[in-house]
């Protein structure tokens, strides 16, 4: 079996200053780059279902919920990801399983119609645009077989009654020190996004957004991930100093942030 190191990381040609904050976090050594981290992860592939399931996974960026799903005795699994290198690692995680992996982007993964049970994506719709938003909320419908369900996993804003300025103000600087447009919603806001394209909202839940942090690395990355992401850090000038700017903004804000885990079910006909 191919060990992690065998893979370029994506963005590897970039500058520790230019590559977006979720490839720099991998770089550092971080395997689970979604905000409310593996524990709200696990609680919705429960509530999502998945045993013996035909699985869609969009976006699995280096496989870590890939390694998930097809652990639990899905029937099949398929993963789109538009970044080659991440596509290539999730395939050498997947193969074992006869799981696939599709070079695309979510919003047009060229898959059949309702050819799953259910669609799994986690961290990815928060770095889309209104429109590419409902794009890819879209094309998980249009994927799921009727009764099937979306799960999704992604950073919310909170309060509901956020100041829209202050909201505003937020997504700026997210979008600034994360080098991706970081567009996180409202509780409220994602549930209407998925209520528009025709879905019914079954489960949800949230979780602290401390992807920085020392106790939820530990339990994401277990403490010998947290050693290597140090030892990583210490002994590279600009990848530390990226690593701890979004921290510093991450603990700023850790009360207008959190991760919210959402299933989704498409109605029967
Ligand atoms: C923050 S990472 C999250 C990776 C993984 N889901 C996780 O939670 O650890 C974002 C991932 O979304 C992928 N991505 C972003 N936009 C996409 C799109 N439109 N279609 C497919 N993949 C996309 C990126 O390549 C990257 O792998």
């Amino acid at each position: 079996m191919a060990m992690d190191s065998d893979f370029s990381l994506p963005q590897a040609e970039r500058s520790a200053r230019q590559a977006a904050g979720h490839w720099i976090l991998a770089r550092a050594g971080k395997r689970v780059l979604r905000p409310g981290g593996l524990r709200l992860t696990v609680r919705m592939l429960h509530a999502a279902h998945i045993q013996g399931k035909s699985v869609v996974e969009f976006a699995p960026g280096l496989g870590r919920t890939a390694k998930l799903i097809v652990s639990s005795g899905v029937g099949t699994y398929t993963a789109v990801e538009q970044d080659p290198a991440a596509a290539k690692r999730v395939e050498s995680i997947v193969a074992a399983c006869r799981g696939k992996v599709i070079r695309a982007k979510a919003q047009e993964s060229g898959l059949p119609d309702a050819c799953a049970d259910v669609v799994v994506g986690e961290a990815m719709l928060t770095m889309q645009g209104e429109k590419t938003k409902e794009q890819i909320v879209s094309e998980a419908y249009r994927l799921l077989k009727p009764g099937g369900c979306y799960a999704l996993h992604e950073l919310a804003l909170t309060p509901e009654e956020i100041d829209p300025e202050f909201a505003a103000d937020l997504r700026r600087q997210l979008a600034e020190t994360i080098r991706v447009n970081a567009r996180p919603l409202t509780a409220r806001e994602w549930g209407a996004l998925l209520e528009n394209a025709g879905f019914i909202v079954d489960w949800h839940a949230a979780a602290p957004m401390a992807l920085l942090s020392v106790k939820r690395n530990i339990a994401d990355e277990g403490i010998l991930g947290v050693l290597k992401i140090m030892r990583n850090l210490l002994r590279d000038r600009e990848l530390r100093a990226r690593v701890l700017q979004m921290r510093a903004l991450f603990r700023r804000y850790r009360r207008s942030l959190e991760g919210i885990a959402i299933v989704a079910r498409k109605p029967q006909e």
